[in-house]
């Protein structure tokens, strides 16, 4: 069996300012499986994520997302590349200034031709996906923390993308909500066939989704593995971040 990788990242440094934050990466992640990437606040997740949605472009080193180079690549192309990928960034970032349904329309406007009503089908579909539905008609301040994180979700999930990059979606959800976002996450992978890359501090979370796990550590990948392997891993800082929240 030979898979290629979905992405590969090739000896990635980065910075800004100078200051250097990720330090020599090489990972590759496959299709179909859930990539958690854990480490300390400040470590470089979401900068990390950041490069490889090509918001940011590294000093050194390769990205390749479905075998294209994304560092080195023209703009009409690497939009057809962002078309499959699909973002939940760390603070769910909806416009305030419209609802909830014209929210998660704006990527399918952007990117399809596709009739307003049909988006609007496409719309509620996804929100009931989410369990949103019945607010389609809100505005985002309208709605709580943790619905607002499920309708970020749903606008990522907007274009059907191969890829779902995560930074922290059940960030400050209770338990059971954060688990219901699990069940929604894993169904992404199992049902779709999403690859998920999902930035978390969550260790029941992790411990629920993850097939693989890397840890950052002063901007380096100091392991990357199995689930189970990290669980069982001697590396002393991933050890304490697994104990730390028993
Ligand atoms: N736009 C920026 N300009 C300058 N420095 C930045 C910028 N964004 C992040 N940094 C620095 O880069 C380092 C990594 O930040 P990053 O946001 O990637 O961390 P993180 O692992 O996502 O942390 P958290 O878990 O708190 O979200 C930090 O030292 C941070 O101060
Ligand atoms: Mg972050």
């Amino acid at each position: 069996m030979d898979i290629q990788p979905i992405i590969k990242i090739e000896h990635l440094s980065s910075g800004y300012n100078g200051k250097p934050v990720l330090k020599d990466i090489s990972l590759d992640i496959y299709p179909n499986e859930i990539m958690a990437v854990l480490g300390t606040s400040g470590c470089g997740k979401t900068t990390l994520l950041k490069h490889l949605i090509g918001l940011l472009k590294p000093d050194k080193g390769t990205i390749k997302l479905f075998d294209k180079d994304i560092v080195n690549i023209d703009e009409v192309e690497f939009n057809n590349i962002l078309k499959q990928v699909g973002v939940l960034f760390q603070n769910g970032a909806l416009l305030n200034s419209i609802s909830l349904g014209e929210n998660i329309a704006i990527p399918l406007e952007q990117h399809t031709n596709l009739s307003p009503d049909l988006i609007e089908y496409l719309v509620r579909l996804k929100l009931k996906l989410v369990g949103l539905d019945h607010v389609y008609d809100y505005f985002p301040s309208e709605l709580s923390g943790g619905m607002r994180k499920r309708a970020a979700l749903a606008r990522a999930i907007a274009l059907d993308p191969k890829i779902l990059f995560a930074d922290e979606p059940g960030a400050g959800l209770d338990p059971v909500t954060a688990s219901s976002l699990d069940t929604l996450l894993l169904s992404l992978k199992q049902q779709l066939g999403m690859t998920l890359i999902i930035v978390t501090h969550e260790t029941a979370s992790i411990k629920r989704i993850a097939d693989r796990v890397t840890y950052l550590h002063d901007g380096k990948a100091l392991f990357s593995g199995s689930l189970s392997e990290a669980l069982k891993s001697d590396v002393s800082e991933l050890r304490a971040f697994f104990h730390s929240s028993e």
